[in-house]
């Protein structure tokens, strides 16, 4: 659906996008992470039309970003949602939508039924009538969120749709991006939220500039492979601390009540530290080991790729 070939981006003698090559597939839910200032919005505007690339190409639906004919037919099929929303603040919530469902030429009957349906389902049909420079940040988010989907777009490009919400509003568009899924609608996912990401992303790719990885977030944590040992007490008294920090334990880590490092051996030295540890004084609550998470993996990925 999304082909990408060795797509660059400069602006002068900044490099902000490059050479990432990937496919996203129809029906996908891609997510793409990475720190500020790694690309992001610039490849996502690149794909929508909004800028021209400097290298390279992308296809969406077989029509080429770079060429202009192709370049209408794609706004055609996508919908975004940008990272600063862009709407008419003097305009109502109602006629900001009736002004782009115009704009992609949809019918009357099509326009009333599908604004009413799409502010009904984001919870902004009470407010259809008020000008959107009184709206809330979130609600601002959803009713760009409305527009993008106004004509029943294939590909859906979110560019951090829910950095400005509260957790229910975030979760109230995290299951909209998850009905769409189910519609076999493409979306593209520009996001920081590493959980956000792991829940409702298919595949997820880490950018830097350049592609650092890309593959499902098994994939990802697999490739990582960080297993800590988590031990939690009652409490790490001074002696506690000394007798842990004795054992040179790989990434020692003392939060409150809770000792992690990275697990030895795949567990199986457990034992001397929790030994140790008792040796102490210490009274232990819990030992665990726990995978990976993609924040490791992020932030590891992320890390070696400055
Ligand atoms: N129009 C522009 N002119 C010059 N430089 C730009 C322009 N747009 C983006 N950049 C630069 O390109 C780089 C990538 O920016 P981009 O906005 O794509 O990052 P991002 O990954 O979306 O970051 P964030 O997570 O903060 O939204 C940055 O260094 C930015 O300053
Ligand atoms: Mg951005």
């Amino acid at each position: 659906m999304i082909e990408i070939d060795n797509l660059s981006k400069k602006f002068g003698d900044l490099t902000a996008v490059d050479s990432i090559s990937m496919n996203i597939n129809e029906g996908e839910v891609f997510g793409f992470l990475g720190p500020n200032g790694a690309g992001k919005t610039t490849t996502v505007r690149m794909l929508c039309t909004l800028i021209s690339k400097t290298s390279g190409n992308a296809r969406i639906s077989g029509y080429n970003i770079g060429d202009k004919d192709d370049s209408l037919k794609i706004r055609k099929i996508i919908g975004l949602v940008p990272d600063n929303v862009g709407l008419s603040e003097h305009l109502s919530a109602y006629d900001n939508l009736e002004f782009f469902a115009r704009v992609h030429d949809l019918s009357k009957t099509e326009r009333k039924e599908r604004i009413q349906y799409f502010l009904e389902m984001l919870g902004l049909w009470d407010k259809r009538n008020v000008s959107v420079g009184t709206f809330s940040k979130g609600m601002k988010q959803k009713l760009a969120i409305a527009r993008a989907l106004i004509h029943d777009p294939q590909v859906l490009f979110l560019d951090e749709p829910t950095a400005n919400l509260d957790p229910e509003a975030a979760k109230t568009v995290r299951d909209f991006i998850l009905d769409l899924k189910k519609q076999k609608k493409t979306i593209f996912l520009n996001t920081h939220n590493l959980d956000e990401a792991q829940r409702i992303c298919d595949r997820i790719g880490i950018l830097n500039t350049k592609l650092v990885s890309i593959g499902t977030p098994k994939d990802l944590e697999d490739a990582v492979r960080v297993r800590k040992t988590v031990i939690e007490l009652e409490q790490v008294t001074d002696s506690v601390l000394k007798s842990v920090q004795k054992l040179s334990l790989p990434n020692l880590d003392v939060e409150g009540n809770t000792i992690t490092f990275d697990t030895i051996d795949s567990g199986s030295k457990n034992w001397p530290i929790v030994e140790a540890i008792v040796h102490a004084g210490g009274h232990v609550n819990i030992v665990k080991v726990v995978g990976s998470t993609l924040e490791d993996v992020y932030l590891k990925l992320v890390g070696e790729n400055q």
